[in-house]
């Protein structure tokens, strides 16, 4: 199978792209990402020169572009490429509305046009809202999203759902909870807290520190994530998580523990705008329909977590400087320069 794989470039992405090469030897991946801020080739030096794996470097937005690179023989497309953090959407959301919403409508209807036989929309938890304590949400909850963010992948998933119901059009929809792993960048809570603590900084703890995400390892997600691209029901919305809700001030104190530090570094600072207090999601369907089950547990996953930043330091060190923005813009000035050689 040939797979347009949007945002391969960020955290999800890429160690998406890594799995699937891996596992499905006859596959091809093309991976089409725009490298803002999020976006790092680092994270997939190792399989560069792969023949099975490109790089086309553009912006979803960008219709012309999108509907030449659908006929290069794509077959199906894992549409991960989004504006991903909650902090920036509540200073400015211009963005998220145009990647978010427009870039997903833009894939869509040509993904429509080409008649692409598989695409999952990646979205979130996050589109439930915050969950009461014991309240778990399943593929049939309301969407009641709370932060710009959120309100941007419902918007998206709406627009895929449209395409289901009015073209047939063969989608499905994954939600997954908290990812966390190798390749993450540093904005979010666990990389930020592994790199702060690194260097003695303070660590920052929104409000009580008592809101809940279920974080799920990164490869436990790709492992679900392909499951449903090859086995999923056209239509169907699928929830991915770990099954297990934890405290922020939780997953802090088992990293300092890793890290051997002391929690003295913690800082409670103000809360977060509009911050959902719960994130919790009930995964029979994906657990029954496709047989998967997370295989890392949290404790194995935070520590791979810190040995992965740990041994790759000059990553940290980029992604720290802002340097691999610069790097970027000059590497690849013509973004259509890699399209040629598909
Ligand atoms: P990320 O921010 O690490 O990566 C996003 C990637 O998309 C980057 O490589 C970026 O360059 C690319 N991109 C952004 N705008 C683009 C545009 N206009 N055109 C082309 N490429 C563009 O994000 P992530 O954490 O890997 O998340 C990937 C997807 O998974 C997102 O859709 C996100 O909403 C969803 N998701 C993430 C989590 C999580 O915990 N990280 C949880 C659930 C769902
Ligand atoms: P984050 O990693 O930004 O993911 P999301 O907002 O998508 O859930 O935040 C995870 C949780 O950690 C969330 O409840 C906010 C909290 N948080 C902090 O307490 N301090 C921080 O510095 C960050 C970035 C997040």
């Amino acid at each position: 199978m040939r797979i347009l794989v949007t945002g391969g470039a960020g955290f999800i992405g890429s160690n998406y792209i890594r799995h699937v090469l891996a596992t499905h030897p006859q596959d091809e991946i093309v991976n089409f990402d725009k490298l803002t801020y999020a976006g790092n080739l680092d994270n997939l030096a190792d399989i560069s020169q792969n023949p099975r794996y490109k790089f086309v470097r553009g912006d979803i937005c960008d219709s012309a572009l999108v509907v030449d690179l659908l006929k290069q023989s794509i077959e199906a497309i894992v549409h991960f490429a989004a504006e991903s953090h909650v902090d920036r959407s509540i200073v400015d959301a211009q963005e998220f509305i145009r990647t978010n919403v427009q870039g997903t409508f833009v894939i869509l209807e040509a993904a429509r046009r080409q008649r692409i036989s598989r695409f999952i929309q990646i979205s979130t938890d996050e589109v439930y809202g915050s969950m009461e304590p014991g309240e778990f949400a399943n593929e049939r909850s309301p969407l009641r999203p709370n932060s710009p963010y959120a309100a941007s992948k419902a918007a998206a998933d709406l627009l895929v759902r449209s395409y289901v119901k009015t073209y047939g059009f063969p989608a499905m929809v994954t939600r997954s909870s908290n990812n966390y792993g190798p390749r993450q960048f540093l904005e979010k809570l666990i990389p930020l807290m592994i790199s702060n603590a690194s260097e003695g900084k303070r660590l920052p703890v929104y409000g009580d520190g008592l809101n809940e995400r279920d974080w799920i390892y990164v490869e436990d997600n790709c492992r679900a994530l392909d499951r449903v691209l090859r086995d999923g029901r056209p239509g169907e919305v699928y929830n991915i998580g770990y099954g297990k809700p934890t405290p922020n001030l939780e997953i802090v104190r088992r990293l300092i523990v890793i890290l051997g530090k002391s929690t003295d570094l913690i800082e409670f600072v103000a809360d977060r705008p509009g911050h959902d207090r719960c994130y919790a999601l009930n995964v029979e369907k994906l657990s029954g329909e496709l047989a998967w089950q997370p295989a890392v547990d949290l404790e194995e996953g935070l520590r791979r977590t810190v040995e992965w930043y740990q041994k790759n330091a000059d990553w940290m060190a980029k992604a720290r400087s802002g340097e691999y923005q610069t790097y970027y813009e000059k590497l690849y000035s013509h973004r259509r320069s890699t399209l040629a050689n598909l």
